[in-house]
């Protein structure tokens, strides 16, 4: 079994004390971060699905701190918020990876690219050539299960003013993930929320931010007041996935 811990949406800012919607992001990740390590390590990989800082490309080296301690790959994705130049520079070092594939166990861990320069209210779009890259691994691999991350939802999540701002490319991605059968799982963030449904054979998964949330469902964008959570994903040989969202109740910002 494969154990990969989810974080996302991480949203810091240099300052310290730096609020996104009333929570201090950066308290709000440490918090996250202990609870995991408590409850849920060792783990085999983790992963941030985007969305690392908030505009803030200081705030990189305040990420490289938090997430440096771990033995597992980091394996990271950016996110309509993060300036994907200078994650790259701050974080090509193990034990972080940006982007591309992993392999483990009978599985192959893939992780697209939705940031696009174009876009103006935080939408995203893999493009031809992540589109192309998905399709070409997942052929190369035939032979292993497969997860999918990226940071923007992939399918509609029943809110409007989410969905105007998904994933504009969402057609040709569902055409590539259809061609190839051994895709078990399509994980991501953005949406501040979580999200567990089987689409045939496929488990379609969001995970809450570590910060905070959207209330899911609604008509209105609207802040949730739901605690920071993550997501816990354990990857079995057979290409079974169990998977948990850990909230963080009673958490006070
Ligand atoms: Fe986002």
């Amino acid at each position: 079994m494969i154990r990969l811990i989810q974080f996302t949406d991480t949203h810091l800012m240099q300052d310290p004390a730096a609020r996104l919607r009333g929570v201090r992001t950066l308290p709000s990740v440490q918090a996250c971060l202990a609870h995991a390590r408590r409850r849920h390590f060792p783990a085999d990989i983790v992963t941030v699905t985007g969305d690392l800082v908030q505009d803030d490309p200081e705030a990189y080296g305040v990420f490289e701190l938090l997430f440096d301690q771990f033995a597992a790959p980091v394996l990271l994705g950016p996110g309509n918020h993060d300036i994907p130049s200078e994650l790259r520079r701050r974080l090509s070092h193990a034990p972080f990876q940006v982007g591309g594939l992993r392999l483990a166990g009978s599985w192959q861990i893939v992780m697209l690219d939705t940031w696009f320069e174009r876009s103006e209210d935080g939408e995203g779009q893999l493009g031809q050539d992540e589109i192309d890259r998905l399709d070409a691994t997942l052929a190369a691999h035939r032979d292993r299960h497969a997860l999918v991350l990226l940071h923007h939802p992939p399918l509609r999540m029943d809110a409007p003013s989410l969905d105007q701002l998904g994933l504009l490319d969402a057609a040709a991605f569902h055409e590539v993930i259809r061609r190839h059968p051994q895709v078990r799982g399509v994980v991501w963030g953005h949406a501040h929320q979580s999200l567990d449904v089987y689409h045939g054979a496929i488990r379609w998964m969001c995970a809450p931010s570590t910060c905070m949330q959207f209330r899911p469902r609604d008509d209105y964008f609207a802040t949730d007041d739901r605690p920071p959570g993550y997501r816990v994903i354990d990857l079995h040989d057979d290409g079974g996935i169990a998977s948990e969202v850990v909230w963080l109740e009673g958490y006070a910002s």
